[in-house]
Parts: structure tokens; C-alpha cells; sequence
């Protein structure tokens, strides 16, 4: 089998062709900041969205963006061209390739682009259907997860609890109060009622939780953004993760116990339903970007 089409420096060529300086700050020391942005058929959702939230994590780490936007979107159309179909693209910018290692920040250094496009894994209908399982954590990241960093050793360990229980995702706790799971946005349902974690440095603004803030005003959902007890998640209705993989997704068990009545709730239905109808006109519109 030939190896997909990746793009690396402004060059489109095949993945398993595509070589890294180990010198490279990204490989040295997590340097680097990414993206992971759905497309549905060739349409990039949140495309401008993404593309800030890049600029802001570039912003936050000193690191020059070498695309506008419209460069940015322009090589992504250039990607998906050879990858039809339903894709989750990949963007990884890294501080590049500096003489020698140093945690000094060098001056000058060329940033290195990456891209990568594989078939989009959203949720099964079985998972939309029956909730998943997560485990909870303390939230022992850093105090910067509003940065979309490629350091992800802290996510990487969290998501692995709950890989090794079986799970889905690993919901986690700072000081008493919800942040995040680590690799997706957690939303809470008391009474009918909508919340989500504040967008501080403790958790990702997620496009998606910007997403559903939007779905749930269109839907006249009760919706509030405010600080979430753990206790609150514990005795919730309803807990739903979102991303950009998994949409919105509904949690059934937390550490082994039934969330609410352990089936998803007739809210996470109805945000399920505004969602797949956004997605659809999404998909019907003509331009490449929404
Ligand atoms: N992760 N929080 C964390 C820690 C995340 O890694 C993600 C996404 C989110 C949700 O953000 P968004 O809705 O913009 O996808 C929240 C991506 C998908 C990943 O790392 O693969």
C-alpha cells in the first residue's frame, strides 16, 4: 500500500517519505503547537476558527505563524485533494531546526509545517446510541492548557487511565472543580440546564464547546458557562465530552457508575440532533469553508 499524501514545508508528498531533524525543537522538547480540524466531504468545519486558535497558541509561545489564513486554508484544500471522504487534518508547527540543543529559545529559526489527513473516526452509532464509560483523574497538566501545545504527556498519561479501564476519555479535577478530559471539553445537564468549565488557562477552548454554546442559544437550551464541583459532576443528569473527532458524545458511567438514569438524556439528544443538522448544512453548502 502507498503511503498517504502528507504535506511537510510547502512539499506535498507521501507520509513514509517525510524526514525530521532530530534536532528539531518539536522532537527535542514538545516545541511546537497543533490543530486537528474535521472535514466533512472537502468542507473544513470552523476552518477560521481553528486557524486562530493556532495564531493564539502561537502568540502565547512566541513562535512567528509563516501562513495568513487564507495560505493556511489554501494548502489544507491542497491536502484534501488527494484524500476524499471525511478526514480529520492534522496541522503541527514546531520552533523548527536549531545547531544544536538548548532550552534558549534561538532567534531566526525557520518554523517547521506539517500536515497530515486521516479518514475522520467520528462516533459510532452504537457509542451515539448507548453513552461511552470515563474514568475521572486529578488534573495534573500544566498551568497553560489553553495552549494547544504538542507537549502532550500530561494528556497522553490522563487519556491512558482510562484506556487501561476500558474507557473512553479520563475526566479530570483541579482543586475540587471540572477542567476538562484529555482529549476533549466536558458539559454538564442538572434539571434540564446546560453548564461548561470557564475558558481559562485550565482548559482548551474547544471549537466544538464554541460550537455548542451556539447550538444550545438556536436550540434555547438553559446554558451557562461557570465553575463546576466535582460533586456536581458526580450527581449530574447528563455529562457529554465534545471535540472535533468526537462531536458530541454522551458519557454513561463515570468510575463504574450510571450517569443519571445511565442511557443519554433527552438534552445531549436534542444537542446530538443540532448538531448532525448543522454538519448537514455544512455539507450542502458550496463554499469549502464554514
Ligand atoms: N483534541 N481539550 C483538549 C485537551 C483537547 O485535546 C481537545 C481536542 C479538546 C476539544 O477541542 P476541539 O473541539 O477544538 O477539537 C479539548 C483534539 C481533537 C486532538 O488532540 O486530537
Amino acid at each position: 500500500m502507498t503511503a498517504p499524501i502528507a504535506h511537510f514545508n510547502g512539499e506535498l508528498l507521501p507520509l513514509d517519505q517525510i524526514r525530521i531533524s532530530p534536532l528539531d525543537r518539536g522532537f527535542i522538547f514538545g516545541d511546537g503547537v497543533y490543530e486537528v480540524i474535521p472535514a466533512y466531504g472537502g468542507s473544513l468545519l470552523r476552518a477560521r476558527e481553528h486557524f486562530r486558535r493556532l495564531q493564539r497558541s502561537m502568540d502565547e509561545i512566541g513562535l512567528a505563524n509563516p501562513h495568513t489564513v487564507d495560505e493556511w486554508i489554501g494548502e489544507v484544500a491542497r491536502l484534501l485533494s488527494h484524500h476524499p471522504g471525511n478526514q480529520s487534518v492534522y496541522i503541527q508547527v514546531t520552533r523548527g531546526v536549531p545547531p544544536k540543543r538548548d532550552h534558549v529559545i534561538p532567534r531566526g529559526l525557520i518554523p517547521t509545517v506539517f500536515m497530515m489527513a486521516s479518514p475522520l473516526a467520528t462516533p459510532s452509532p452504537e457509542m451515539v446510541e448507548k453513552g461511552v464509560a470515563c474514568v475521572s483523574a486529578r488534573d495534573f497538566r500544566w498551568e497553560k492548557c489553553h495552549i494547544k501545545s504538542t507537549s502532550l504527556l500530561g494528556n497522553v498519561l490522563a487519556r491512558q487511565l482510562s484506556a487501561d479501564a476500558g474507557a473512553t476519555e479520563t475526566i479530570l479535577f483541579r482543586d475540587g472543580f471540572l477542567t476538562e478530559a484529555s482529549a476533549s471539553n466536558v458539559f454538564v445537564v442538572k434539571d434540564g440546564a446546560v453548564a461548561a468549565a470557564p475558558q481559562d488557562n485550565h482548559i482548551l477552548l474547544g471549537i466544538t464547546y464554541e460550537l455548542l454554546a451556539e447550538l444550545a442559544a438556536q436550540g434555547k437550551l438553559r446554558y451557562a458557562v461557570r465553575p463546576i464541583p466535582e460533586s456536581e459532576v458526580r450527581s449530574a443528569d447528563e455529562i457529554w465530552l465534545t471535540s472535533s473527532t468526537k462531536e458530541v458524545l454522551a458519557v454513561t458511567t463515570l468510575d463504574g457508575k450510571p450517569v443519571g438514569g445511565g442511557a443519554p438524556g433527552p438534552v445531549f439528544r436534542r444537542m446530538h440532533a443540532l448538531f448532525q443538522d448543522y454538519k448537514a448544512k455544512l455539507a450542502a453548502a458550496p463554499a469549502a469553508v464554514a
